[in-house]
């Protein structure tokens, strides 16, 4: 098994423990064991009161949990309003001046955002989409830098039962026009451009470029002005944002929706080249968002500042910056920037100005605040920090012990996240009030979450590695593959029958804490992101100069895994690395980018021609290949060697 060194490593010594301090345990939701121990009685039960105590139904359901593997429905028969959940509920138990977000941009541009207003303004939006034509199952593309519009713009479509398709905004043109397209979209919302290091950076002319390469369902195009930049309007087709929310009708009744309405998709990369559109749907998910949020960070909504560093273009930003925090009415901060700039303590004044409570990031950006120094959160007064998450990638002990001391003042359990765009929510983390953490291990699965470590037999691991299984359904459970049935059968169905199989690898201590290990497929996670080798080398031989290419992960200290690229000329053509490596920013978007690109002859590959990544992976990573008598020829990995060691890479 693929798996990457330092957590292996870690499971060999790490032997601290931090058991939930008195005066965390004094306020906390849950202490002791009692509420694994109702959910292990009965799951569906469990999360059927789960939905009746976190989430208003305006009609129950009469079934909490239809499973027919490898589909399932939660609480079949119910109906609610996800946009009435997370704010006209709270506005009418008179919360509306609770503030939703505060909203952080450039320095001096901000914004305090109500949850009156947020309804506000959600109701026009809905309205205008309604007048554009949009109707409930509808999908609509949203394409946005990390502004307040972006969540208005999903709940808008949640509110009138359209489902929205987010793509980040770092992702290219290219790959907007095969989500667009794959979706069959009716409307894309945009925003002039963002901004970025004090500079804007265009979003609509991507938007255009997208277009221009042929998105025939798109009808109208909505455009936020954001960075002020000139833009190009199409007559007819394309709208400004603050026009139609001005002009539109400010009452749009939340109408009850199925629980499993199709609340949206999200595209996520697979083993192969082709991005997968997973699908989330109502009732389940935001029941699983909702109590996620609310028991894994122990909010309370009344006295918490809860901040979740994700864009909301991943899931990490769909369900803890949008609908979690929201459906709890819990007051959040949305920042808009990058960790250093203006200067590398900018998240700390963040943290300060905001008296931020409990915070939410990733191994990779803890590594970086590392790097930088603790003289840079030493700089703000953090004090009010109460508990930090970690999410997107196994977290390095050392990593975990600099955030708990650094960040932390060593007085804030750490929650260590595991879950994935598929599982919708969080599935294996701490309760940090009722479980004692080791730094590097997300310990164990939530209250009614089963899983299961496997051998490559299928066979029940209870100690050492193996595979991480899912053994029963979940609410927030992806539905499908937009459009695909049969690779969501085969992709997540079939390599243990019976179950859901994660991709990961995992260990079993002997206290029976999970260590996961990071991908044992052909993704790669970079920075938290997950990557898959085959879109990268599809994007690097769609380059005229390129007839073949190979794509690994390498462990990298700071992003986790960084992109190695092995890549064949074609005959008597040559290209510059940089050229390349733009090429692959232009057809995925810049977070695709390799860090270096070794020009070789030829690829390893075995006697029936198979592509030997492994190996290619031990030459990134600098190891010693031992055996190579199974290759084709192994004079070619010699040279790789030789090439490795000497070409620098770009950072
Ligand atoms: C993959 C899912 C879930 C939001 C961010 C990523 C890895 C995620 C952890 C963690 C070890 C983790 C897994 C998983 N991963 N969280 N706490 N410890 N690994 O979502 O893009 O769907 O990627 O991220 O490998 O399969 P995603």
């Amino acid at each position: 098994m693929d798996q990457p060194a330092h957590a292996i490593d870690a499971l060999q010594w790490e032997n601290r423990r931090f058991p939930p301090s008195e005066a965390f345990k004094d306020q906390a939701h849950v202490v002791g064991a009692w509420m694994y121990d109702d959910a292990a009685i009965d799951y569906e039960g469990f999360w059927a009161r789960q939905a009746a105590d976190l989430i208003s139904w305006q009609q129950d359901w009469h079934t909490i949990c239809d499973w027919q593997l490898p589909y399932v429905k939660w609480f079949v028969g119910g109906q609610l309003n996800v946009s009435e959940n997370c704010l006209d509920r709270h506005v009418a138990a008179g919360k509306g001046d609770r503030v939703a977000f505060y909203w952080e941009g450039e320095p001096g541009d901000s914004r305090v955002i109500t949850y009156s207003q947020l309804l506000d303004e959600v109701q026009r939006f809905a309205n205008a989409l309604k007048d554009l034509g949009v109707v409930a199952g509808d999908r609509v593309n949203i394409y946005l830098p990390m502004i307040p519009e972006a969540a208005v713009a999903m709940l808008a479509c949640a509110r009138i039962g359209a489902a929205h398709s987010v793509v980040f905004g770092g992702f290219s043109a290219q790959s907007l026009t095969d989500r667009i397209n794959d979706a069959q979209a009716k409307v894309l919302i945009t925003a002039d451009g963002g901004y970025r290091r004090g500079e804007v950076f265009p979003l609509k002319p991507a938007a255009d470029e997208a277009l221009a390469a042929g998105t025939p369902s798109i009808e109208h195009v909505v455009v936020v002005r954001r960075g002020g930049n000139d833009v190009d309007m199409v007559q007819g087709r394309d709208h400004w944002y603050h026009d139609l929310v001005e002009s539109a009708d400010p009452v749009c009744p939340a109408l009850p929706m199925d629980s499993e309405q199709l609340l949206f998709l999200l595209y996520t990369s697979g083993t192969t080249g082709k991005p997968k559109g997973i699908m989330h749907t109502s009732g389940g998910y935001l029941t699983q968002a909702a109590f996620t949020h609310r028991y894994v960070f122990d909010l309370h909504a009344e006295s918490d500042v809860y901040w979740c560093t994700a864009d909301v273009g991943w899931i990490t930003g769909h369900t803890y910056i949008v609908y979690g925090p929201l459906a709890n009415g819990a007051t959040s901060v949305i920042y808009e920037g990058v960790p250093n700039y203006p200067a590398n303590d900018r998240l700390w004044s963040i943290v300060e100005k905001y008296k931020v409570t409990k915070f939410y990031t990733a191994p990779t950006a803890i590594r970086t605040f590392m790097k930088w120094g603790a003289q840079e959160p030493a700089k703000h007064d953090l004090t009010s920090l109460q508990l930090l998450g970690s999410v997107g990638e196994p977290i390095n002990p050392e990593a975990w012990m600099w955030y708990h001391e650094f960040i932390g003042g060593q007085r804030c359990p750490i929650v260590d996240t595991w879950w994935q765009t598929e599982t919708g929510a969080i599935m294996i983390s701490p309760l940090p009030g009722a479980t004692t953490t080791k730094p590097g291990s997300a310990t164990f699965a939530l209250p009614g979450i089963g899983i299961e470590v496997v051998d490559d037999d299928g066979k029940h691991v209870s100690r050492g590695g193996g595979y991480l299984t899912l053994t029963q359904p979940w609410p927030s459970m992806l539905r499908g593959i937009w459009g695909d049935p049969d690779r969501y059968q085969e992709t997540y169905w079939s390599r243990f029958p019976g179950r859901y199989f994660a991709g990961d690898g995992c260990k079993l201590d002997d206290d029976g804490y999970l260590w996961l290990l990071g991908r044992v497929d052909d993704v790669m996670n970079v920075s938290g992101h997950r990557i898959s080798t085959t879109e990268v080398e599809s994007a690097l031989v769609s380059h005229p100069s390129v007839a073949e290419a190979a794509v690994v992960g390498a462990n990298d200290a700071t992003t986790g895994q960084a992109i190695i690229a092995y890549v064949i000329c074609r005959a008597g053509l040559e290209v510059d690395e940089k050229v390349l490596r733009d090429h692959v920013a232009k057809e995925i978007g810049a977070i695709a980018k390799p860090k270096a690109i070794y020009f070789t002859p030829d690829l390893p590959k075995t006697r029936s021609g198979k592509i030997m990544r492994r190996l290619l992976r031990d030459v990134a990573e600098g190891r010693n290949l031992g055996d190579t008598t199974t290759l084709a020829d192994a004079s070619v990995v010699n040279e790789l060697q030789r090439r490795a060691v000497e070409a620098p890479t770009e950072d």
